[in-house]
């Protein structure tokens, strides 16, 4: 019996920063972005707004999508790099505001794969014997972006996405999922300060330490090659075809990324999922934030198989096939 997603739900806040907005800010163009990344336009919490914020709104649409009350949630997995804060965790947090008494919360750190990881690790529980769990994808981005690089601060925005999953049947709902890590490349993508190598400090602060530094073209690459590689491990552990998946949906880095991917994998361009245009990359929550779209536009009916690949900083990498 496969575990199966019952409902989804997702959230982004209400200011919208354009790349017109960002050539105000640093050196940079519109065109500049928009070719090289595809991005127009990402959404940014308002001040005192925070990633449990996002969270919970998500969790709501997506509890009331699945018709499960929060007390019969059996656990709360929260993908993200930017919680409210180092401790607690931002699901406990969430577990709060939601009611969920019942259930167990705990974050999970994989970057841009995290929903991707708690999914998987969702699956299991609800495989053995957990009812319902609540997995989510939420991000504040903008706390940890420094907003004077334009080689960063163009491409991330803020962002949540949220799935409750319970019993599937034998032949829909998480086919499988595959996960991996590379922690040779970790300076690949990475915040150098405010964790224990270096506290918070006003040199930390100072050096711009506290916020994302990443090797973009290197990365891109890695990327590229990654994603392709965890989208036919995907694909061939099931004993399916490319040509049979109906909706591939990547973690949103890059237009040209994910328009490399799906080529490669010969996917057509309307079988590919993209709202990165509206959102730039919103790291844990760009795939949750996505497949609520997906589901909410009919872009995916039941029976359909919908493949998601995520990369992100780590490095890690990772896929899962759904059967709707
Ligand atoms: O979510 C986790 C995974 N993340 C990713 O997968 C991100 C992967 N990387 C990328 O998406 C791309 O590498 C970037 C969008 C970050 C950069 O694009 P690129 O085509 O790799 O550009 P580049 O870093 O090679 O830079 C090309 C030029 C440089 O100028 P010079 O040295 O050639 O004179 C940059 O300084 O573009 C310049 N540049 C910019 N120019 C205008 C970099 N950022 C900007 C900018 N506006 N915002």
């Amino acid at each position: 019996m496969h575990s199966a997603i019952l409902g989804t739900g997702s959230y982004v806040p209400d200011r919208v920063l354009t790349n017109a907005d960002l050539e105000g800010m640093v050196e940079t163009s519109d065109t500049w972005i928009v070719e090289r990344t595809g991005i127009r336009e990402r959404r940014l919490v308002a001040s005192g707004q925070a990633c449990s914020d996002l969270a919970l709104e998500a969790a709501q649409q997506a509890l009331l999508a699945a018709n499960v009350q929060a007390s019969d949630i059996d656990l709360i997995l929260v993908a993200t790099c930017t919680g409210d804060t180092p401790l607690p965790s931002t699901a406990c947090l969430l577990q709060h505001r939601l009611g969920a008494t019942q259930a167990a919360a705990c974050d999970i750190s994989a970057a841009c794969c995290g929903f991707v990881y708690a999914l998987s690790i969702a699956d299991v529980y609800v495989k053995t014997g957990m009812r319902h769990v609540l997995v989510i994808g939420a991000e504040v981005m903008s706390a940890i972006t420094d907003w004077t690089d334009r080689n960063t601060c163009v491409l991330f925005g803020d962002g949540a996405g949220a799935v409750v999953l319970g019993q599937g049947s034998e032949h829909s709902g998480i086919l499988s999922t595959h996960l991996h890590a590379n922690g040779r490349l970790s300076d690949m993508i990475y915040v150098p300060g405010g964790g224990s190598t270096e506290p918070a400090s006003e040199q930390v602060l100072k050096e711009k330490r506290c916020f994302v530094k990443m090797k973009g073209n290197e990365t891109f690459k890695i990327a590229v090659k990654s994603m392709e590689e965890a989208a036919h491990e995907a694909v061939k552990a099931n004993g399916v075809t490319m040509s049979e998946i109906d909706l591939f949906i990547p973690h949103q880095a890059n237009m040209r990324i994910l328009k490399a991917v799906s080529q490669r994998l010969g996917l057509a361009q309307e079988k590919l999922m993209i709202n990165l245009d509206r959102f730039g990359n919103t790291s844990a929550a760009s795939i949750p934030l996505a497949l609520d779209e997906a589901v909410r536009s009919s872009r995916i009916q039941s029976g359909q198989l919908v493949l998601l690949a995520a990369f992100g900083a780590g490095l890690t990498w990772a896929s899962a096939l759904v059967r709707w």
